[in-house]
């Protein structure tokens, strides 16, 4: 497949936002529990974190992440997290009929966070749960003291605000499997009038209120429509959950995920300046794209929900723990490739979830912590995705897809840092074509630093996977990358593999 690509450096899109490159922890499975917090393991600090997976997790890059959920979040009294840890409550947990133990709170995580160098953003519960809640969990984190809830973080270790300024107002409350689902008018009153009360309280709070769950639900779009139109003054983004997964073999529609999520992202912005248009207003609203991930939602939802949810109440089962493969890898990097595209709109994004569930990190109780395949296209990106972001021309063939229609089969961002190096990331979606891809800088002498690419390794396939004993999926050098004088400018070649981001 011959490819022509021009960056064209002269133009900018927008400046790389730094949160695109967020995670989430939700009290989930074993994300919390062995996954981040194992106060029993060999590698655990004082607090009970464990150091190989937060290391792993300053290696990956994320910059922002959001907690405590996710469906948790709506059935979530945050009071429950602080205090002696002795006298925390164990509650059930309706949303994943589990035990939470309370053992990790917001005290923990402000903690956790600030080693490992990220930005909280928390969530409020508007599930079970109103104003009140929210505001004094509010004040609670950033009050300096003086009042019986500052006073109180203070008395129970934390003399110094945590000073969160992002907050979620809820979590897919569209969605009739949330605990205390509301209609698009029941939520957009509340979280308008969560966001007032909080505003009060702290006026440098930024907000994001609540989209839909994803692009399939009934009411998308009225959903978006509604909620901002109660919320648009009030209101810094609004969320976007887009999960991917390979269905019924159809691995060409998989591999054009990315032209699925374009499309929602474009939708939510077009219907984001109807709304501004429509109330007259001045100020843009951000797309936080709070969670996105290969997820195997049909064998959690065909295989496993009904008996999960009917069934005990452990400590931190194992849930939704997928395994990911090559293919996974490569949708995730072309996702990102899709979220830079838009970071004129897209605000934030969090790949959901960071250990364990569904994760880019693995872990074992007493055990070893690994990267899975899709660990890579992340850290890389997060790494190298400086600057600002250009747009591009790409000159490519397309290939049907039964999902998305003709989608072309190789896609691609750029972006330019301040010192003039620039960053190329490109995905061949096609099966079983190489694609000979030819690079133009706008006339710009080029020297070429390094190309990695992660495809599949020699004596694997595509389904090969990173497990705990053997991890054989990782960036390797990509072979044949030539520079030659074409014209007046400098031309990069490179031959990109079948299935390779
Ligand atoms: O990330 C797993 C779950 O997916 C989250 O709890 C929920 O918000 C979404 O449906």
């Amino acid at each position: 497949i011959p490819a022509d690509l021009r960056v064209r450096l002269g133009e900018t899109v927008a400046d790389v936002p730094p949160r695109l490159f967020g995670g989430f922890v939700e009290h989930m499975g074993r994300c919390v529990y062995q996954g981040i917090y194992e106060p029993q393991h060999p590698s655990a600090d004082s607090e009970g974190f464990r150091a190989d997976v937060l290391e792993l997790v300053r290696e990956l890059g994320v910059t922002v992440v959001r907690y405590p959920g996710g469906n948790f979040v709506s059935g979530y009294r945050w009071e429950d997290g602080v205090g002696p840890r002795s006298e925390r409550p164990v509650r059930l947990d309706a949303a994943w009929h589990q035990t939470e133990t309370n053992q990790v709170g917001l005290h923990e995580f402000a903690s956790w966070a600030a080693q490992a160098g990220v930005e909280v953003m928390q969530a409020v519960n508007l599930g079970t749960r109103g104003i009140e809640a929210a505001g004094d969990l509010l004040e609670y984190s950033n009050h300096p003291g003086g009042t019986a809830l500052s006073d109180r973080r203070r008395a129970n270790g934390a003399e110094e605000p945590f000073g969160i300024t992002l907050w979620c107002l809820g979590n897919e409350m569209d969605g009739p499997w949330q605990i205390g689902h509301k209609t698009a008018d029941e939520y957009g009153r509340l979280a308008a009038e969560a966001a007032r009360y909080m505003r009060f309280l702290d006026h440098r709070v930024e907000l994001v209120v609540a989209g839909s769950s994803n692009m399939e639900m009934p009411t998308f779009g009225e959903w978006e429509r509604t909620v901002l139109r109660h919320t648009a003054d009030q209101a810094d983004h609004i969320s976007v959950h887009a999960y991917y997964e390979e269905s019924d073999g159809d691995v060409a529609s998989f591999l054009a995920s990315a032209a699925g999520l374009d499309r929602y992202l474009d939708t939510v912005a077009a219907i984001i300046d109807e709304v501004r248009e429509e109330l007259g207003l001045q100020k843009q609203i951000g797309i936080s794209v709070d969670e996105w991930n290969v997820w195997y939602q049909r064998d959690w939802n065909e295989n496993h929900k009904d008996a999960v949810l009917s069934g005990g109440w452990p400590e931190a089962p194992r849930l939704i723990e997928d395994e990911y493969n090559v293919t996974d890898a490569v949708v995730v990097g072309s996702l990102l490739i899709s979220l830079l595209r838009h970071s004129d709109r897209v605000t934030m994004a969090n790949l959901a979830q960071l250990v364990n569930v569904i994760a880019p990190i693995r872990s074992e109780p007493d055990g070893a912590a690994w990267r899975q395949t899709t660990f890579f296209p992340f850290a890389l990106t997060a790494a190298r995705a400086r600057g600002r972001v250009v747009p591009l021309s790409l000159d490519v063939a397309s290939g049907p897809t039964a999902k998305y229609g003709d989608v072309e089969l190789v896609d691609a961002v750029s972006t330019v840092a301040e010192d003039g190096s620039v960053s190329l990331f490109v995905v061949n979606r096609s099966v079983d074509s190489v694609s000979a891809l030819s690079v133009e800088l706008d006339g710009a002498e080029l020297v070429l630093e390094d190309a990695l690419t992660l495809t599949v390794p020699e004596g694997g396939d595509r389904f090969t996977t990173n497990t705990q004993s053997s991890q054989p999926v990782a960036p390797v050098a990509l072979a044949g990358v030539t520079v030659s004088a074409a014209d007046s400018a400098t031309r990069l070649s490179l031959t990109l593999p079948p299935i390779s981001w």
